[in-house]
């Protein structure tokens, strides 16, 4: 089969009520994605861009309100059960919670591979297959409530693996892991696609973890796709980005302040304001940064900002937008 996900402009859209009046929220708008049988495809976007919810309908855990998709071939509408039995799925946000904390790792891996149907004798084949796999084999009788966090993601990431499924769909796998673990993890899932031909679906806020691992990175943004493009093309976006922070004590004439510097020959454009309860960060777009950092600070200097720094930055997802939406707009 070319393609192991296919979506056809899939749509997801909430109703909330707040204090009675109805909201509508598209949290997945129009969506046409097709990830290739043994890609490492990766979903990038910021908090509520809507990564989990379209995960959820491959899932078959939500109905989409509009459009369709195809997991493993099959229709997520008219066959769920056989969607079902085509992926595993990870969720990083539930953390160890998902697990049986007072049961060891073995016996959380042989309940859920009984709820899953899967015969007793191919079970614990897996199981032993799966510590081992997972680096797990010497702690396979110790409890779950006495692992590490990353301990604890291996084996949920085991667990996801019990019926075989050709395709792997993992939410933020990474999410509050410390840095040793998380770089575990990729490896794990590096290994997961190039050892055990897995198709992986990855999601997270995190542009360089996916330019690292995935062979195509799909960016999303309040429910749309925005780009779909190899990690060498992410790379060069992000090459010609150059991104400065400022951080200032609350002013008074702060629009002012924001207005002068977004005069500046040398900025692009303001990407961002925070305003902390007693700071203000404000993220530029540059030319270049060595010209930049000077020019801003005696612009901030001459205004009477009280400045705490004028810094070089790392370019970001929000740097990333802005840059597409200038582009749209040229
Ligand atoms: N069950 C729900 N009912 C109503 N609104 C929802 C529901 N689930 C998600 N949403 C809304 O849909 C949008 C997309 O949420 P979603 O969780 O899919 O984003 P996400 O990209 O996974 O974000 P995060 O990075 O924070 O995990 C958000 O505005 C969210 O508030
Ligand atoms: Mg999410």
């Amino acid at each position: 089969m070319e393609y192991a996900v296919e979506t056809f402009d899939l749509t997801k859209i909430f109703e909330n009520k707040e204090k009675g009046v109805k909201r509508y929220i598209k949290a997945v708008d129009h969506v046409n994605i097709k990830v290739k049988t043994g890609e490492f495809f990766g979903l990038l976007g910021p908090n509520g861009a809507g990564k989990t919810t379209l995960i959820k309908i491959l899932c078959t855990i939500i109905l989409p309100t509009e459009g369709n998709a195809k997991v493993n071939g099959y229709d997520i509408i008219k066959e769920p059960h056989k969607v079902r039995s085509s992926f595993g799925w990870f969720h990083g946000e539930t953390g160890g919670r998902s697990l049986y904390w007072r049961l060891n790792a073995e016996d959380n891996l042989r309940f859920y591979a009984y709820l899953q149907n899967v015969p007793k004798d191919i079970a614990e084949k897996r199981i032993d297959a799966l510590l081992e796999f997972f680096d797990l084999t010497e702690d396979r009788k110790k409890l779950v409530k006495d692992y590490s966090t990353g301990m604890k993601v291996k084996v949920m990431l085991a667990r996801s693996l019990l019926h075989n499924p050709p395709i792997l769909f993992m939410d933020e796998p990474t999410i509050g892991l410390d840095t040793i673990s998380a770089v575990e993890t990729r490896r794990l899932l590096r290994a997961l696609n190039t050892e055990l031909g897995k198709t992986i679906i990855f999601t997270s806020h995190n542009m360089f973890e996916v330019e690292q691992l995935c062979e195509r990175v799909a960016i999303m943004r309040d429910g749309k796709i925005i780009v779909d493009a190899s990690p060498s093309a992410l790379r060069d976006m992000l090459r010609d980005i150059h991104a400065v922070e400022v951080e200032i004590r609350e002013a008074n004439n702060l629009q002012e302040v924001i207005k002068s510097l977004g005069d500046l020959q040398i900025v692009k454009q303001i990407v961002e304001v925070k305003n902390d309860p007693y700071n203000v960060v404000i993220r530029l777009q540059v030319d270049n940064e060595y010209d930049a950092i000077p020019l801003i600070a005696s612009k901030l200097r001459a205004m009477n900002a009280k400045v705490l720094a004028v810094r070089r930055s790392e370019p970001t997802l929000e740097d990333i937008f802005v840059k597409l939406t200038r582009r749209e707009t040229v």
